[in-house]
């Protein structure tokens, strides 16, 4: 019908716009008659073209086009038609998250009128995109207008968060929408996309994503599609809006010597059972650490686990003994993907973190550590929450997960002066003393 509007308004006969538009006038006939038929990307462009439309016009089109694409399947009718797969490959070694995933099944489940939204959400190298992904893979059939996946490179060093008019342009092109279509603004695309996609079934999966603010202008209107957005920050705006988070814990002990057997061979962990759970615990039960650790085992056919879980052992070691060639295979650079997304006092609240003995930390002994007011001090913590460098277990406290503190220690030794460390630990070791003091419990000492 729509065709048919515009190639009047156009005032050609079909056989006309058939021929500027390089489709044989049956196809016309057809596309007119709305009978089931599935044109090709390339052949909803061009009729476009031939018919003069713009951006808005071209939406339309497209989505009228795409739901018509979705009837065949039920006539039998077959032929191409634009679904993006744009899922990338699962992990092979997938172990756990059974909580997790039935948390996803729940959330997938359930109607709402708006776009269902699920963040998957966690530090550096806890899983948030195998989980993601795999879950993904797993209920990609229940989406028949096809999945788009994009990396949002919200914590890569080097490189600039990905803008959403960047990322919307990939979607647009893979649902077929040719690139001299898609408006230049953020805005005008986003409704371009929305548009595109309204009505459709379609998984989407945002991976490590910055920040809210970056993932809104890529959310469907409606409901249908199903989006996963994973992030080292806790996405509040999102979560208020209504998305569900799912965050990740470390792999507790059983699962992470499940991933080593799954990557070492069921035989060798058997052989050092014991070794194995050593070398997860040491791990934290970090997935990327126990797939580096793995890794290192692996090329090393001639290691028994318990000569690596000794090289691990001695938490100054514990992060030199994980690196590797690979950048990305490293926790090191994994975890300085967050550091140095930090502003400069937060980056330096960070590292005297590392000085700080203790698994937990408050507010005061933190602002003492640092030397600054405690009002400053908690709206730094709040900075190194929001990218998961650190944990709040309870209001008020903080810990970070051991690897990180190990890395924390690290860039204090490298980066602050002697000087400047000395007179941390003893802001520190004061406050101790006095807190103490004041409880009474050294009252016996003076
Ligand atoms: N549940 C899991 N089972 C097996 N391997 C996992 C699991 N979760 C994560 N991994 C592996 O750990 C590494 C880090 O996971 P990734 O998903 O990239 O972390 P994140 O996205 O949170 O930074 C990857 O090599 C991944 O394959
Ligand atoms: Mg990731």
């Amino acid at each position: 019908m729509l065709i048919r509007t515009w190639r009047e308004q156009a005032l050609l006969t079909q056989d006309e716009l058939a021929q500027r538009a390089g489709l044989n006038t049956r196809t016309i006939r057809r596309l007119e008659a709305g009978e089931p038929h599935r044109p090709r990307g390339t052949s909803i462009s061009t009729l476009a073209e031939a018919l003069g439309l713009d951006a808005t016009e071209q939406a339309r089109l497209v989505t009228a086009a795409l739901r018509t694409s979705t009837r065949p399947a039920r006539t039998g009718v077959s032929g191409p038609m634009t679904v993006p797969c744009q899922l990338p490959t699962g992990t092979p070694h997938f172990v756990g998250r059974r909580k997790e995933l039935s948390q996803l099944d729940g959330t997938a489940g359930r109607r709402d009128a708006g776009p269902r939204v699920l963040a998957v959400l966690g530090g550096a190298g806890i899983g948030k995109t195998a989980l993601a992904v795999h879950w993904a893979h797993r209920v990609a059939d229940r989406f028949p207008d096809g999945q788009l996946y994009a990396n949002l490179r919200g914590f890569e060093p080097g490189a600039e968060p990905a803008h959403p008019a960047e990322a919307i342009r990939g979607f647009l092109n893979a649902l077929g929408v040719p690139s001299r279509r898609i408006p230049a603004g953020t805005e005008a695309r986003a409704a371009l996309f929305r548009s595109t996609v309204n009505g459709r079934r379609l998984l989407i999966v945002l991976d490590n994503a910055r920040a809210a603010g970056q993932v809104r202008p890529l959310l469907p209107g409606a409901g249908g599609c199903l989006v996963i957005v994973t992030s080292r920050d806790q996405l509040t705006g999102l979560v208020t809006a209504g998305a569900a988070p799912i965050v990740l814990d470390p792999l507790p002990v059983p699962d992470a010597v499940r991933l080593l057997a799954r990557r070492l061979g069921p035989a060798r962990v058997a052989a050092s059972p014991e070794a194995a759970g050593r070398i997860a615990a040491l791990c934290s039960g970090l997935p990327l650490a126990l797939a580096v650790a793995a890794a290192r085992a692996s090329t090393h056919p001639g290691f028994s686990l318990d000569d690596l879980a000794a090289e691990l052992h001695g938490a100054g070691n514990r992060l030199d003994a994980l690196s590797d060639e690979d950048p990305f295979a490293d926790v090191r650079t994994v975890l300085s993907w967050s550091y140095r997304t930090l502003g400069a006092e937060a980056a330096r609240t960070f590292r005297l973190l590392g000085l700080h003995p203790g698994h937990d930390i408050d507010v005061a002994a933190a602002a003492d550590l640092c030397g600054l007011p405690a009002r400053r001090t908690r709206a730094l913590l709040a900075e190194l929450h929001r990218v998961h460098l650190i944990a709040e277990p309870a209001p008020g406290r903080y810990a970070q997960h051991d690897l990180v503190r190990a890395y924390a220690a690290e860039l204090a030794e490298t980066h602050e002066s002697p000087a400047e460390r000395h007179q941390a630990e003893c802001r520190l070791f004061d406050h101790y003393v006095r807190t103490a003091a004041s409880t009474g419990r050294f009252s016996h000492c003076g």
